[in-house]
């Protein structure tokens, strides 16, 4: 089957950085399915697998964790899924990745795919949602049914792929949702989402929030960078507020800017359920599921902004020089062989 990967670490700009392959076609078992991709969407995550400073590889490595496809087979164990059916899921970050014809993923990490919506606008959303879902839902306890409502959520760096997911999500559970962008498109692009009101994070928060009436927040997720920004979520935050981080500091941080507050730090990760294993992995076929019916419906509006095809090496070079030029807005799709 044809496929996008590399076997040395390069810079985006080298030619050889992502390769067209031709890779043997995986067979499933187990809780298993066999997808064939329609459709798939790029992230920081591959970027940061694909960067430069790791020993290159014997045998090749396959980046892409958003897809949308039909399911072509299905493994023993399976019982949610069958042939025909069509899915979108994100998959496992320590396995082979959807920049490929046909994929293997575990039905229990995989949703079933918005009726609404084509394959690629599909393509778009089950990382960041997951991501959102999960950060906003169960590591700061934002109940969407409500209870959390009239309460403040600041997301910095809004309006990327995670930020565009959880600006619509704090809308579901009600919340007041204080975006931050920069750029006059970043900004119309947040407000379209449903932010109520926009900080932009080249200058001071503070006196921003203050600006429009704002002493302190409720919760904040933080989608950029978390070392940079952790000073200034320490002060923005309220009494026993939370914080949700995203991406991995570089250094330490300073936990006793929290405890005067009582702060919680929380971390998300969207790939531990799959990556560990863990009993309760099914639940992001549950999230899925229901960000579907939420699509569906009409809750939530999809996020692609950009398409690309086919899906070749040359496309992906495209998508992850744009991802590493960290002025993504909403999310890019590759499509078609
Ligand atoms: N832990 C997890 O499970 C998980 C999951 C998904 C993503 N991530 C990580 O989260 C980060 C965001 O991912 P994403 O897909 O949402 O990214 P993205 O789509 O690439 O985000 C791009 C946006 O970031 C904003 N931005 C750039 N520099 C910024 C800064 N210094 N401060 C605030 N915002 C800034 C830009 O806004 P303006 O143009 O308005 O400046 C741009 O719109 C990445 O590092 C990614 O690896 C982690």
């Amino acid at each position: 089957m044809r496929a996008v990967g590399l076997y040395r670490h390069l810079a985006i700009t080298d030619p050889e950085s992502l390769l067209d392959l031709d890779i043997p076609l995986p067979e499933a078992t187990g809780h298993d399915l066999l997808v064939r991709i329609e459709a798939l969407s790029v992230n920081p995550v591959d970027t940061k697998v694909r960067a430069p400073g790791k020993p290159d590889r014997q045998t090749p490595l396959v980046l892409g964790w958003d897809a949308a496809g039909v399911v072509e087979s299905v493994g023993q164990a399976v019982t949610l899924f069958r042939p025909g059916d069509t899915v979108y899921y994100a998959g496992d970050i320590s396995r082979p990745g959807s920049n490929s014809q046909y994929q293997l993923v575990d039905e229990r990490i995989t949703g079933r795919r918005p009726r609404s919506l084509a394959a690629e606008e599909a393509a778009a959303l089950p990382l960041v949602a997951i991501t959102a879902y999960e950060g906003l839902q169960e590591r700061l306890g934002i109940d969407f049914e409500g209870g959390s409502k009239g309460r403040t959520l600041l997301i910095i760096g809004a309006a990327g792929g995670v930020g565009s997911m959880a600006i619509q999500l704090g809308k579901i559970a009600g919340l007041s949702v204080l975006a931050t962008a920069s750029r006059p498109e970043s900004i119309a692009w947040v407000r379209q989402l449903g932010a109520d009101e926009v900080l932009d994070h080249r200058r001071p928060l503070r006196p921003q929030l203050e600006g429009i009436g704002f002493g302190n927040v409720n919760f904040i997720l933080n989608c950029a960078d978390t070392d940079g920004y952790w000073d200034s979520m320490a002060e923005l935050i309220a009494p026993q507020g939370k914080i949700c981080t995203i991406v991995e500091n570089k250094g330490y941080l300073q936990q006793q800017a929290l405890k005067a507050k009582s702060i919680t730090h929380v971390w998300e990760f969207m790939f531990t359920r799959p990556k560990y294993q863990t009993a309760d992995m099914i639940e992001q076929h549950r999230l899925l599921n229901r960000v579907a019916d939420w699509i569906d419906r009409g809750t939530l509006k999809g996020i692609l902004r950009e398409t690309l095809h086919p899906i070749n090496a040359e496309n992906l070079k495209k998508a992850h020089a744009k991802l590493e030029s960290g002025t993504m807005i909403g999310k890019l799709v590759l499509k078609d062989w």
